[in-house]
């Protein structure tokens, strides 16, 4: 199989390279310019929402973070997302909310996905299917970021191969747009792992959700490109995955069906903090857990 050509081969030297022709800013991240992302990962119904619109405009501020990105595919009640929540979370400084396997469930979502340029749905779903697999956009200082959504395949059940249709993304990304993030909504650590070596140097980070379960496996790649493979919960951690721990026993115990319901307690704020340098390569990646109560 012939290796993708890196995305980063062409991109121009970092500013820091004329910075002696001028006095040193104090703040040296001008001279670096780093660019620093915050994903939030899958919000939880009413406790994980309600604890990101409050807690995001400072946090925001507090790691200086220039885009946020966001899960929000559980957002309604654990399932789908909706268009009001959808333009709360943006009003909260959310810039790019990206989803997953529950898109379809709340029905007025579908309009707005073909609206607003702020929120992707995967990427290897059907052309025909309403929405955006991937989108763009600026910062106040004029910074861009491409954000990519994709699921996988392996029992999630996306309709295209997420591998089969990432080339053809990136391809239609402009190469002016060096900061690109992914999100790998998947179940299968083997198909978040193999994306991130996939794109390795060709995007600045893969980040994996869906699994709501944080794992220890950040790194950047060799390429330069950020790694997780499930960014974990934004929502109430005493549960099952989000949903009342007793609903989901009995679930287990008795083989029957039961109607979930959102858990309330144990509210944290989880996902990562990527950095980048002007190339687009990520140069580290931090795992954030902000416990809420
Ligand atoms: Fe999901
Ligand atoms: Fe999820």
């Amino acid at each position: 199989m012939p290796t993708p050509p890196s995305r980063y081969l062409q991109a121009r030297a970092p500013l820091i390279t004329d910075a002696s022709a001028r006095p040193w800013p104090s703040d040296l991240s001008v001279i670096l310019r780093i660019m620093r992302i915050l994903f939030v990962s899958d919000i939880f119904g009413k406790p994980g929402r309600t604890a990101l619109m409050s807690r995001l405009p400072s946090l925001r501020e507090e790691l200086g973070a220039d885009f946020v990105v966001a899960n929000g595919e559980n957002a309604a009640s654990g399932a789908g997302i909706t268009r009001n929540i959808a333009e709360k979370l943006l009003a909260a400084q959310v810039d790019v909310i990206t989803t997953g396997n529950h898109i379809w469930r709340q029905k007025d979502i579908l309009p707005f996905l073909r609206e607003s340029d702020r929120i992707v749905r995967p990427a290897n779903y059907l052309p025909a299917n309403p929405g955006r697999g991937w989108t763009a956009v600026s910062s106040k200082d004029g910074r861009q970021l491409a954000v990519v959504n994709l699921s996988g395949n392996l029992y999630i059940g996306a309709p295209r191969g997420a591998f089969q249709v990432i080339d053809s993304v990136l391809a239609e990304i402009p190469a002016g747009i060096r900061h690109i993030v992914a999100d790998m909504h998947a179940e299968a650590t083997s198909e978040k792992v193999a994306m991130g070596l996939y794109l390795d140097g060709r995007v600045t980070a893969v980040i994996g959700t869906h699994t709501h379960v944080m794992t220890a496996d950040e790194k950047v790649l060799p390429g330069g490109t950020a790694y997780i493979t499930d960014a974990g919960m934004t929502g109430p951690h005493n549960s099952v995955i989000g949903v009342k721990k007793e609903i989901i026993l009995q679930r287990f115990l008795t083989e029957m069906p039961v109607k979930f319901e959102v858990a309330e307690d144990d509210v944290w704020i989880e996902g990562v903090v990527i950095d980048a340098g002007d190339d687009g390569r990520a140069t580290a990646i931090r795992r954030l857990q902000l416990e809420i109560g």
